[in-house]
């Protein structure tokens, strides 16, 4: 199988800092699927990322240079998976699909952080998988799944266990993109879900047993996105 993980950088920089106890483990993970699939990892921009894009919003400066500091941050959390990839990574943060094309036919695990303004990298990921001609596509967050309402706001909100793309994408749509979304889906990434029609399937990103269940869709814990 070919699968596209995104790990949200809510949980590889939780609290300004990465969490490196995490990244082990989940380097280990990743090579132990990698020995029977082919995988590219997308990793997205945390808290620290989105302290400086709120802090620097007040500055009045365009949406793109917010959405470029966020590009930036991610790569930063990129560098850190890669990091402890070692010698199974492609040694370069991959940023276009050239860099992407060369990684893939080197056979290392290609890890990408943002590309450009105006793309989340949810959206990067989908993007990444359509280009891969992915089978899956694994987005690990700090929540267990896609809720009806946001679950830290609302202690009603519930889980949503299957998700058509087209009411992902209604559910998550807003007028236009801001940098820095603090969201597990953004419409960017649900429409291109849509148009692609990959499989992807949201999840806790933390435990790691569940994600490997949800690979071998075997019953797991998540959003099932279709
Ligand atoms: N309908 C919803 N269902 C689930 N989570 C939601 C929903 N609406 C808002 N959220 C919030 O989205 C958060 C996850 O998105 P966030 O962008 O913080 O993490 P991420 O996408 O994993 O990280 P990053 O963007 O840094 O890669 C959750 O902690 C939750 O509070
Ligand atoms: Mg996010």
């Amino acid at each position: 199988m070919r699968i596209v993980f995104k790990i949200g950088g809510s949980i590889i920089c939780p609290r300004g800092v990465p969490d490196i106890n995490y990244v082990k483990k989940l380097s280990k993970f990743l090579l132990e699927i990698k020995r029977k699939n082919d995988i590219i990892i997308v990793v997205g921009g945390g808290k620290m990322t989105k302290d400086y894009i709120r802090s620097t919003r007040t500055l009045n400066p365009s949406e793109s240079l917010l959405d470029s500091m966020g590009i930036l941050g991610a790569r930063m959390n990129a560098m850190v998976v890669m990091a402890s990839l070692g010698k199974h990574a492609y040694p370069k943060i991959v940023k276009n699909k050239e860099e992407l094309e060369h990684g893939i036919f080197t056979r290392k695990v290609v890890v990408m952080g943002g590309t450009v303004p105006g793309q989340t990298t949810n959206a990067v990921a989908v993007a990444a998988a359509q280009f891969f001609r992915a089978n899956l596509i694994i987005i690990g967050t700090d929540v267990k799944g896609v809720y009806d309402k946001d679950p830290r706001k609302y202690k009603s909100a519930k889980m949503i266990k299957n998700i058509k793309t087209q009411d992902l994408y209604r559910m998550v749509k807003v007028k236009k993109h801001v940098a820095g979304p603090l969201i597990v889906m953004d419409q960017v990434a649900a429409r291109l879900l849509e148009k692609t029609k990959i499989r992807a399937i949201l999840l806790d990103g933390r435990n790691l047993e569940n994600m490997k269940k949800a690979i071998s869709c075997k019953g797991f814990t998540g959003t099932s996105i279709e």
